[in-house]
């Protein structure tokens, strides 16, 4: 009956339970896979994972897990203390957000639904899902890149992204619906990840080895799925930062403020961040204070919806009375420096890994 459903949807039809043979027999071994699914583990490695490929997760995933076990011992530090272990992941309100969700379930237990999941700090339909699947054993299906990609050719949804999201959904749920699918529900929705991860690529689909090759609608065309509308060109910003030193061998740090692109990170002290570039005599008012300022040169790096270069200026003087941290320049590869800064303090032979 179920599969009759998918036929009506798509005019294609696969099996849940076939795809949960595959994965028995081809899961990847990824360290979050090992014994029973903890829920607030889980929350945590999807929050890692977010935005972010597997391979980029796994060198912190086990310094992440032995430090924050429980929400309880995330919940017990200070936010800049999950920040500095987060310095390098990229996209820090995650961080900050799933330090608030410790302490909301620290203080009210484990969320037992979707709703309850939906409405804790940065958690979204694709977490809750993520969560409520692998976690709780609740049968949804989580709705990342990749599981868009594989029912978008399974059900061979022609429309262009993201118009085609609610046709890619209903061919989602469809398969969902599936007994196997709603029995285990967290390795279907991980079967789906790396199904899309190690055979349904983007590029170069290897549909030879894929357990829905029969059923699915999309393989004469599926490296051209799903379609996505053209890219819009990033925009371009323009910053200043001051490396700045002391007699004694510190360097000059502060930390960003909570709001806007790395919020509540440290960094060099600089000007704001602006899609023109700065004359010097500009820049310098915001310099941390006058001395002899050289070029020390110019670093890139993209955001999401901008791509930023920096101009680093240094100089050193005998005392450092601007606001601010005074870091040992030795420490600074451990100072929680998100990966825009040590590129810049690396232009100085600084913090080198
Ligand atoms: N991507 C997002 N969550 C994942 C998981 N649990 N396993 C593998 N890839 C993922």
């Amino acid at each position: 009956m179920d599969g009759s459903v998918l036929a009506r949807h798509t005019g294609h039809v696969v099996s849940a339970a076939n795809l949960l043979d595959w994965y028995d027999r081809h899961k990847r071994d990824l360290p979050w896979r090992q014994g029973v699914a903890d829920p607030w583990q889980v929350l945590l490695t999807e929050t890692l994972l977010q935005q972010t490929t597997v391979a980029a997760v796994l060198p912190h995933y086990a310094r992440f897990l032995a430090r924050f076990p429980t929400a309880e011992a995330m919940a017990a530090v200070a936010e800049e203390e999950v920040l500095r272990l987060w310095a390098g992941l990229g996209y820090y309100a995650r961080a900050r957000r799933l330090h608030a969700a410790a302490r909301a379930i620290a203080a009210s237990g484990f969320p037992a639904d979707l709703e309850g999941l939906r409405a804790l700090p940065g958690v979204g339909t694709y977490t809750a899902a993520a969560v409520g699947a692998i976690g709780l054993g609740l049968p949804v299906v989580p709705v990342d890149g990749n599981v868009e990609r594989v029912m978008a050719r399974v059900a061979r949804i022609e429309a262009t992204l993201p118009g085609a999201r609610r046709a890619i959904e209903a061919a989602v749920t469809t398969v969902g619906r599936q007994q196997a699918a709603r029995e285990r529900a967290g390795d279907f929705a991980q079967a789906l990840f790396d199904l899309g991860a190690t055979v349904c690529t983007p590029a170069s689909p290897g549909c030879l080895a894929c357990p829905w090759r029969d059923g699915c609608g999309g393989r004469d065309i599926a490296e051209r799925l799903p379609v996505r509308a053209p890219k819009k060109r990033r925009a371009r910003w323009f910053g200043v930062h001051f490396l700045l030193e002391d007699a004694a061998g510190n360097v000059l740090l502060r930390r960003r403020p909570r709001e806007g692109l790395l919020g509540g990170m440290m960094e060099l002290p600089g000007t704001p961040w602006r899609p023109a570039v700065w004359e010097p005599e500009e820049a310098l008012s915001a310099a941390p204070a006058k001395a002899a300022w050289r070029m020390l040169g110019t670093v890139r790096h993209g955001f999401t919806h901008a791509e930023l270069e920096v101009t680093v200026l240094r100089a050193g003087v005998a005392r450092i009375r601007a606001p601010g941290e005074l870091v040992p320049a030795r420490d600074l590869a451990q100072a929680g420096l998100p990966s825009l800064m040590l590129k810049c303090v690396r232009l100085a032979g600084l913090a080198r890994p």
